[in-house]
């Protein structure tokens, strides 16, 4: 007999056919009611055991976390909450679990709890949910870059050049600790290692996708990205992955619409496609949220926040015009900031962020025009000689989910900038070649994955929108 999924049993009204199914017990009621999910959706399907005509010793066996095999009769669900219901007329247990020793009990677990169990906690409701949003969120990446144009490319992994010029690498070697060869000044002999030089996880596949860009003319790359930097916070990871647009004759106007553009193409295509596991999360966020001070709590649901981003323009405003809110704004007046704003030119800090985003704009805005200071080296010269052609996006409740520019194209000012920065044009030959030869306009971002998930799903911390999170002091799993 063919295996159904639950979800498919679910929909059905095939009412009287056999049917079989496979998945793991959530819960099993008064020796009848079994509750079994396959995962193919966040509903479970209720199975009714015919206990007086089951072995007692079976009966036992059927217990939170088995996997079970159920053959029975697609019924019309008597009891509330579902519409169809299997009769069991076989049942097999594949797997056991003891009720004493599993850690998913049926209950409200912490979200700390849940993710030392990370392994497991996929099989609650809310890490199903989340993760099969986030399946729904990759392959609607793909599809709008795919249906737009664009070719997918795939960047190195191990690189040698440091893309962001942030110094936050994790270094590749295959040299035994202590003892890699060192040159004659104490440092570490890099030639003798096993790529005959220093080299790296990757941060950002931006300067490689440049390339691909200055031939293929629109090009997006979407894999994994690594930051060793030491930020224990509730939207950053030390692996994390980004998806990164690059596009050959864009500005920057054209870069902040394509952005919009694509982040609102995909946050319908999951309002369209993951209704009942959003219905959920937006359950479970407006309980959350009843259990913090009224002053705190949100005044929009999550499926009132995805709506309004889809449906609302990105508020533009320039960095200058940015500082000037702030410097004037109360919690600046009022010394509420951590960092105060006085000086034109200081970084924005995710404080400084938030307060644009939900209290002055109550929109997602689209920063631009930062300080060159601020900026990594590759980002257009504005005529002022002071800004650069940044981009980020802010988001509500996330602050930054995208970072990006128009790209420094004209070769001697490139220069100019490394020069300053102290980048070895070495490193760079190549990257530099795309502006010796045929050089042109072009423009990209990058938009943090993790970050756009934890909007779309309303999750506070990003270590619970990844299956096995990397952050400072934890490799588990
Ligand atoms: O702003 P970032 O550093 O920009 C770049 O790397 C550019 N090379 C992108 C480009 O223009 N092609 O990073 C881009 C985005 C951030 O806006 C944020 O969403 C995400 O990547 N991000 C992180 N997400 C999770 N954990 C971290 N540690 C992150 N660091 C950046
Ligand atoms: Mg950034």
């Amino acid at each position: 007999m063919k295996r159904s999924s639950v979800v498919e049993v679910l929909q059905s009204d095939k009412f009287l056919q056999e049917v079989m199914i496979k998945g793991w017990v959530r819960t099993f009621r008064s020796n009848r009611f079994i509750a079994l999910n396959d995962g193919s959706t966040i509903h479970n399907i209720q199975c009714v055991v015919d206990f007086e005509n089951t072995k007692e010793e079976l009966l036992k066996r059927i217990t939170t976390g088995a996997a079970v095999s159920i053959k029975g009769t697609l019924t019309e669900s008597q009891g509330k909450g579902q519409s169809v219901e299997i009769k069991v007329t076989d049942l097999e247990v594949l797997g056991d679990s003891n009720p004493d020793e599993y850690p998913i009990q049926p209950k409200k677990h912490s979200l700390e709890f849940l993710r030392e169990n990370a392994h497991l906690r996929i099989r609650t409701n809310t890490f199903s949910a989340i993760m099969r949003v986030r399946s729904r969120l990759s392959f609607a990446v793909h599809k709008y870059f795919q249906e737009n144009g664009f070719n997918y490319v795939n960047t190195p992994i191990v690189t040698g050049s440091d893309a962001e010029g942030a110094g936050e690498m994790f270094g590749v070697s295959v040299f035994e600790k202590n003892k890699a060869p060192l040159n004659e000044d104490g440092t570490i002999d890099y030639s003798q290692d096993f790529f005959g030089k220093e080299t790296n996880l990757t941060v950002s596949g931006q300067l490689e996708a440049e390339t691909y860009a200055m031939a293929l003319g629109k090009v997006y790359t979407f894999g994994p990205t690594f930051r060793a930097e030491n930020s224990n916070t509730t939207r950053h990871l030390a692996e994390f992955w980004m998806i990164e647009p690059e596009v050959a004759f864009n500005d920057l106007d054209a870069n902040m619409d394509l952005s919009e553009d694509f982040i609102k193409a995909v946050l319908t295509d999951v309002l369209e496609n993951c209704t009942e596991d959003l219905a959920f999360l937006d359950q479970r966020l407006t309980q959350e949220e009843k259990s913090k001070p009224q002053a705190q709590r949100s005044d929009m649901s999550l499926l009132e926040k995805l709506h309004f981003v889809v449906e609302n323009n990105f508020k533009r405003v320039s960095y200058t015009e940015a500082f000037d809110i702030l410097r004037n704004c109360k919690p600046n007046k009022k010394k509420k900031f951590q960092f105060p704003i006085h000086q034109w030119g200081v970084d924005l800090q995710s404080e400084h962020e938030r307060f644009l985003v939900e209290k002055h704009f109550k929109c997602p805005v689209i920063l631009f025009d930062y300080p060159a200071t601020i900026k990594a080296f590759y980002m257009r010269l504005n005529e002022d000689g002071k800004t650069v052609r940044a981009m980020d996006v802010l988001f509500p409740g996330i602050g930054e989910i995208v970072g990006g520019s128009q790209r420094e194209e004209r070769l001697e000012v490139l220069q100019e900038k490394m020069a300053a920065l102290d980048i070895d044009e070495k490193e760079l030959w190549w990257y530099l070649d795309t502006r010796r030869f045929g050089t042109a306009v072009h423009s990209g971002f990058g938009l943090g994955f993790e970050r756009l998930v934890q909007f779309a799903t309303g999750m506070g911390n990003i270590r619970d929108v990844i299956p096995f999170p990397r952050s400072p002091q934890n490799a588990e799993f």
